[in-house]
């Protein structure tokens, strides 16, 4: 399977820091049929990203999305907006569960509404450090990932990517330890194949995030059932990134 190196600028930059960002990363990283490499910017970006970014090179991807198309939804922005600006967008990152109080029902629906509009969905999920201490990890990965895809037919899975991203990973420099990883990924896989069969979830690809850097990167691909990575703060920089890409290619 191809795999997928995901940065998520979070909100940093505007049209013209992202403008530089990406011209850094077009010199630094080097195209390569085996590895997706995917620029989610913050949204006001997009429309000057999608003209600057060779996209045979970067796809672009949004950090979020509304679940319906149109509308009086204030501050909102839908599916069909992204329409020739992005191919991915990211559901149901911790950020926005958590700071931004989107729920299950939420994510399932913003879930659909990616689908709906031939994107792509980057779903998030990952469990807090008290629930990793109470020894529910599994549960409650399995639990959000089955109410996320509440709605999504078999059809629909290769437009489906899904990220273990550990609460208490995220943007902590406490990474996951790989051997804490592997069996979530392993209870995503039995979810997927419970819901959908063996030969459909198999195409699904596993992406590790939380506190990935280019010294612990290569560890996370090791992993048997890991095919990519979601990166914040490491994708921020050019160098630190590109590195990230490069040894992914490098295990391709
Ligand atoms: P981090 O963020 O790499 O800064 O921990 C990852 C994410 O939130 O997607």
């Amino acid at each position: 399977m191809k795999r997928l190196i995901v940065a998520n600028w979070k909100m940093h930059f505007g049209p013209s820091g992202a403008s530089t960002l990406a011209e850094k990363l077009r010199a630094a990283v080097k195209t390569d049929p085996n590895v997706t490499v995917v620029l989610c910017p913050p949204s006001i970006d997009l429309l000057t990203l999608a003209k600057d970014v060779d996209q045979n090179q970067f796809s672009l991807g949004a950090q979020n999305i509304f679940y319906e198309d149109e509308g009086a939804f204030t501050g909102e922005i839908s599916g069909p907006m992204l329409d020739g600006l992005a191919r991915y967008v990211i559901v149901g990152h911790s950020e926005r569960r958590h700071i931004f109080g989107e729920d299950d029902k939420m994510v399932a629906k913003k879930v659909a509404a990616v689908l709906r509009n031939q994107l792509k969905a980057i779903l998030c999920v990952g469990e807090q450090l008290s629930e990793r201490e109470g020894g529910v990890a599994e549960k409650v990965v399995t639990d959000q990932l089955t109410a996320a895809l509440h709605g999504v037919g078999p059809d629909d899975l290769p437009n489906l990517a899904v990220a273990y991203e550990p609460v208490w990973a995220i943007g902590t420099g406490v990474a996951a330890k790989p051997d804490d990883v592997e069996p979530i990924m392993k209870t995503i896989m039995a979810t997927l194949t419970r819901l959908y069969g063996e030969e459909a979830a198999a195409k699904v690809p596993l992406l590790y995030g939380g506190s990935v850097n280019q010294d612990d990167a290569k560890a996370y691909l090791d992993l048997p059932d890991v095919n990519g990575l979601l990166v914040g703060g490491a994708s921020l920089v050019a160098e630190t990134f590109a590195a990230i890409v490069k040894t992914a290619q490098s295990l391709a």
